[in-house]
Order: structure tokens, then sequence, then C-alpha cells
């Protein structure tokens, strides 16, 4: 018995049209391995799938970490929530599967955080929480005093250099650590801000001696530190980062958001709360425990500033020794440089940042943005031309060597854990007014 054929009429063309039929210009998959991202537009629509986790632990990347870049209101947030919502689904969540710890400054996560469980934590000036960046953390029982004395002055270094907009001179970093150093030596178990500061302001002898000064002139000397706590602690962050921390620091737990929407965007307080903050989490980030997702929005915001950017550099370099992936979100290519208030310093901490994410996916980028597109995130010409055009949710992704244009499928049920535009068409008033 012979097969049956598909007979087809006899046709003629030439090669400009015949090579559109051509099936060997579809790339293969990048496999099923992660969770289901959308469709893959260069492999004849097939499914895409991605994790941080999964695509090292198969060698398609050298490092977990990644940058999501785009136009306002292209879906950057939007394919992060579904993200991390479907990786909860499959990995589960807490200390046997992922944790999620998320910096929100617009406050969108709301929705996400409570479909997660995830405690969230809502900064205010003048609000009732109280996080203490110097308050031991989890990574204590694997953190040396000399340590945790360093990492405490870093964070008080830090946070007064953010208020002089300079950095600190020899003597006042001095007067900052032997500070630290004396109130993690002392009996309080819980030091805070605000002992720092009352010993910045009246140094005692110990710190005197150690300083080869008496207490008077070292004072006098360092008053400008004293100051610069004292705006921090009564004005900028006053009710945040002043006394003891009222929620707790803890792993048993899916995550943590922190909602900083109340800190507006371009304040002088957001860098400041964006540096104690920073710091509250990296105690979490620095120590062993689950595989871990840190989603960094808005991250322009933490670029402006060195001490932030710093910040994203340790989290970026740790990655890999703790198990966290870094993904971080902002709009524009040029977002990476433009930020920097020092010049070149920020510039280059950003540029190292890129180079060392090995993840990047770029949604739609407006036309004056390509050349920055194509110079920092090293797009091809034809990439580039593709990332002018995309459409909201479709997204180029470079993974290692490779490329891809995947069109990111929102699932049933997962349009309210996503939806920004609906203050735009009316839905979140009458969401409030049925509350
Ligand atoms: N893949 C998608 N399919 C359909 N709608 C989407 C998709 N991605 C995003 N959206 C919608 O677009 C709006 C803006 O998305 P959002 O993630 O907030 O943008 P961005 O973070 O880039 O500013 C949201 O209301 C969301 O519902
Ligand atoms: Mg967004």
């Amino acid at each position: 018995m012979t097969r049956p054929s598909l007979r087809l009429p006899y046709h003629q063309g030439t090669t400009a049209h015949v090579s559109s039929i051509y099936p060997f210009s579809v790339q293969g998959s990048f496999g099923h391995l992660g969770t289901y991202v959308g469709l893959d537009l260069l492999a004849g629509g097939g499914e895409f799938c991605w994790d941080p986790f999964e695509a090292y632990g198969s060698g398609l990347v050298t490092n977990p970490n990644g940058w999501i870049l785009g136009e306002p209101g292209n879906g950057k947030s939007a394919l992060v929530k579904c993200l991390l919502w479907r990786q909860a689904a499959i990995y589960g969540s807490g200390p046997d599967g992922r944790w999620f710890g998320i910096v929100d400054p617009k406050g969108e996560y709301a929705m996400l955080a409570e479909h997660l469980g995830l405690t969230t934590v809502r900064l205010s000036p003048g609000g009732t929480t109280t996080v203490n960046p110097l308050a031991p953390g989890p990574s204590t029982d694997h953190e040396p005093e000399d340590k945790q004395i360093l990492r405490r002055a870093e964070m008080c270094t830090a946070l007064v250099g953010t208020v002089l907009e300079r950095a600190l001179t020899q003597l006042e970093d001095a007067v900052v650590f032997a500070a630290v150093d004396q109130i993690t030596s002392s009996p309080v178990i819980e030091p805070t801000l605000a002992d720092v500061a009352r010993l910045v302001a009246s140094p005692t002898e110990t710190m005197a001696e150690r300083l080869r000064s008496t207490d008077r002139d070292l004072a006098a000397e360092t008053s400008t530190v004293a100051y610069a706590l004292d705006k921090l602690l009564s004005r900028s962050l006053r009710g945040m980062f002043d006394g003891r921390s009222t929620v707790p620091l803890r792993w048993d737990g899916p995550g943590v958001v922190l909602d900083l929407s109340a800190v507006p965007l371009d304040s002088d307080a957001l860098p400041l709360v964006m540096v104690a903050a920073a710091g509250w989490f990296q105690q979490l980030m620095a120590c062993p425990g689950p595989q871990r997702v840190q989603i960094l929005d808005e991250a322009w915001a933490l670029l402006r500033n060195r001490h932030t950017a710093g910040y994203l550099q340790t989290c970026f370099k740790l990655g890999r020794t703790y198990g966290v992936a870094n993904l971080c979100i902002t709009h524009r290519a040029s977002d990476l440089v433009a930020q920097a208030d020092d010049g070149t310093a920020t510039s280059k901490i950003a540029a190292g940042l890129l180079a060392d994410s090995a993840t990047k996916v770029v949604l739609r980028q407006a036309p004056d943005q390509l050349d920055a597109a194509v110079a920092h995130f090293g797009l091809t010409g034809p990439e580039a031309s593709i990332v002018g055009q995309l459409t909201r949710g479709r997204a180029l992704w470079k993974l290692g060597g490779r490329t891809a244009v995947v069109q990111h499928i929102l699932g049933p049920g997962e349009q309210p854990i996503v939806d920004t535009d609906a203050r735009m068409h009316g839905t979140a008033r009458r969401g409030a007014d049925a509350a």
C-alpha cells in the first residue's frame, strides 16, 4: 500500500518571496525550564519559559541578575509581578521555596503581596512604622562583631554622606566609626541611629582617646556630622529609622514588600530612605537562606546616589554567593548614566551593574533612546529596530549570548495583580466605593 501524499498545485515564485517560507529561519526553543512567560516570536510562537536560577543552572547565563528596561506603561512591572506569582506557584514560597524582597517606590505591589502573603512595610515620614537599620539581623549568627561594626558604620557614613552631599572627611569618618564601635561593644542589644547621634554629639572619653583628641575638641570638629544626623532623625527620616524596629525582619515568611510610595519620588528624602532601607534589607540578602529574588522597581532612583548605587553593586556581586537573583527595573538606557549625581564614579558603578547582569529584557524604547540602548545593552542594528517597534507586553530578551522576542501572556486572574491603569479607566474608584 502506498502512503497517501499531500498534493499541492504547482507554484513558482522568485527568491525574494519564497525565502519567507524558508523553514529553518525559526530558532530553536529555550527549553521548558522555569515559569511560562509567553510566546517566543522568533521560534514560531512557541512557549517561552524562564527562571533566573534555572537559566544559571543550565549554563545559559553566568549570573542570576537582570535588568528590565522600557518606557512607562509598556508592562515592565506587570512582567515581574507575573513572574513572581508564577514562581511561587511552581517553586513554592517561604523557607522551602522562594523568598521575595521587593522595593516598591510606587506602592503598586499591594495586590501581589496580598495574594502571596508577603509582609508589607509601608514607610512614611512621621508614620507609625519604624525600621532600625542597625538592628541585629538574621545574619548575626554568621556575622562576627567586627563585621557587624563595619556594616553599621558603613550605613551611618552613607546616610551622613547623602545628607552632606559629599564624602566624609577622615576625621568625620573616624568619629562615626568610633561611635558605632562603642555602641556595638556596649551591652545595648539593639542600638539605634539616635544612640549613634547622641555619641557623636557628645563623644565619650574613650572615643576622644582613640581619636587622640579631647572630647570638647572632637565635638567641635565633628559638629557637621552631628547636625547631619540630627537633620536625618528630626526631619527627613523622622519616625522611620530613628528607633527600634516595629516590624520583625524574618525569614519564615514568603517575603517583604518595602512600600515607599509615601515618600515622593523626586524628594530629597527618597535617597536617604533607600540607603537606610537598603541597609536593613542587606542583612537578609547577605546570609545563607532559601533562593531569593530581589526586585528593585524604579531602580533609576537608586542610581541617583553613590551609596544606593553601591548597595546595588554589592547585591549584584553577592548574588551568586548567597543565592539571590536581583532584577532591576528602569525606564531608559540613559537612566543608567544620566542619573549620576557625582559624575563618573556613579556612572561607572551603573556600567558595571549592567556588565554584571546576564539577563536583559528590553521593552519599547523611544526613538531617541535607541542609540543608548545599543551602546549599553549591546544591541545589534536589527535588534534596535525591533525595540523601537515593540508593543505593550512584548520584549526583546538577551540571555547570555542568545536573543528572543517574547510576548508576555497574562493568565486568567492575573489582570487584577498587574493592573496599574485602574485609575485611568475608573475601576479603582468603583473598587474603593464598593469596599
Ligand atoms: N502582557 C500584557 N498584556 C496585557 N496587558 C498588559 C500586559 N503587560 C502590561 N499590561 C497592562 O499595561 C499596564 C501598564 O503596565 P505596567 O507593568 O504597570 O507598566 P510599566 O511598569 O512598564 O510602567 C497595566 O495596567 C497592565 O495591566
Ligand atoms: Mg512599573
